[in-house]
């Protein structure tokens, strides 16, 4: 399993277990057809908690599923868009999605942008990482890989790698699985985001050794005090990515 080609793009038993509880909430919710903003936005998120939580801090005990808590909007904005519009595929996100408009999309971002952000390290009770692997990550994470043409992950996500705002997220406190299937996705044009789209050319500069040694690391962090994402502006990033400022014009 440490070659991205064999990266999980489907959650593990567990997390089909409450894709399966959930399937009851998915079809109410399926119902609703043309899905605009209104007052009873908590009572329709109640489909989302089997999968996210009540306030997104995500489920226990998952090995897949992404916390949404304390995600800068735009950034939740951009992802719900992206499994409406077909720059995602994850066939529950793409059927909740299909009838949202940009609108109702957007109040469903604001309300768990506004939830406490929850960060905490996803895989508590897995192994501590053997040295040679921390120092490999620490060393990606922290410095990037000038060979590679990798820049390092924190000049986007941040000193603490609680994310950015308006649009890039925590990296701490993502279960490990669901961080490969990501790069892994991005690499094989499956997740696309918003031009110009600098996470494919980081996927790329990734070997899959790298991948899942990254994602081995981020999984088990915890960010300590700094949950809230960095202030838009704070950082110049090193790459250009749809939304955010960038340090040199690009052609
Ligand atoms: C059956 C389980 C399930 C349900 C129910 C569900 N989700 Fe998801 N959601 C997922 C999975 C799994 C992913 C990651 C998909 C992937 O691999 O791209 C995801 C991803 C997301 C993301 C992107 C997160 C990120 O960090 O990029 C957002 C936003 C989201 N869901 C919002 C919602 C909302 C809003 C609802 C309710 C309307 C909902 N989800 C219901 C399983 C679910
Ligand atoms: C040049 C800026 C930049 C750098 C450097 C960068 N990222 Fe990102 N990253 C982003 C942006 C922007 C997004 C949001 C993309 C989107 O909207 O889909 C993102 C999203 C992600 C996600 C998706 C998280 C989720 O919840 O779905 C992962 C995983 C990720 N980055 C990993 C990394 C890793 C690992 C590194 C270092 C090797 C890194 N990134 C370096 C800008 C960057």
């Amino acid at each position: 399993m440490n070659d991205v080609s064999s990266a999980p793009h489907r959650p593990a038993a567990g997390a089909r277990l409450l894709a399966r509880l959930a399937c009851s909430a998915l079809l109410a919710f399926g119902a609703v057809q043309a899905q605009t903003a209104g007052p009873d936005l908590r009572e329709r998120l109640a489909a989302c908690a089997a999968c996210h939580g009540e306030r997104g801090e995500g489920v226990a005990g998952s090995t897949y599923y992404p916390h949404l808590a304390g995600k800068p909007a735009g950034y939740l904005i951009e992802q719900l868009q992206a499994f409406r519009d077909g720059r995602r595929h994850y066939w529950q996100m793409v059927w909740l999605t299909q009838y949202m408009d940009d609108a109702y999309i957007a109040e469903i971002a604001a309300y768990y942008a506004a939830q406490p952000p929850h960060t905490q390290a996803a895989d508590v009770g897995a192994p501590a990482l053997p040295a040679a692997v921390r120092e490999r990550a620490e060393q990606l994470v922290h410095h990037g890989d000038a060979q590679a043409g990798l820049p390092a992950c924190v000049a986007c996500h941040g000193a603490t790698l609680t994310g950015l705002e308006p649009a890039v997220p925590a990296l701490v406190g993502l279960p490990q699985d669901y961080i490969v299937s990501q790069i892994g996705s991005w690499r094989d044009g499956t997740r696309r985001s918003k031009a110009p789209d600098c996470m494919a050319k980081i996927a790329a500069a990734l070997s899959p050794a790298d991948i899942r040694i990254v994602a081995q690391y981020l999984s088990h962090q915890s960010p300590g005090a700094h949950d809230e994402p960095a202030a838009a502006g704070s950082l110049m990033p090193p790459l250009a990515c749809g939304d955010l400022p960038h340090a040199q014009v690009t052609p």
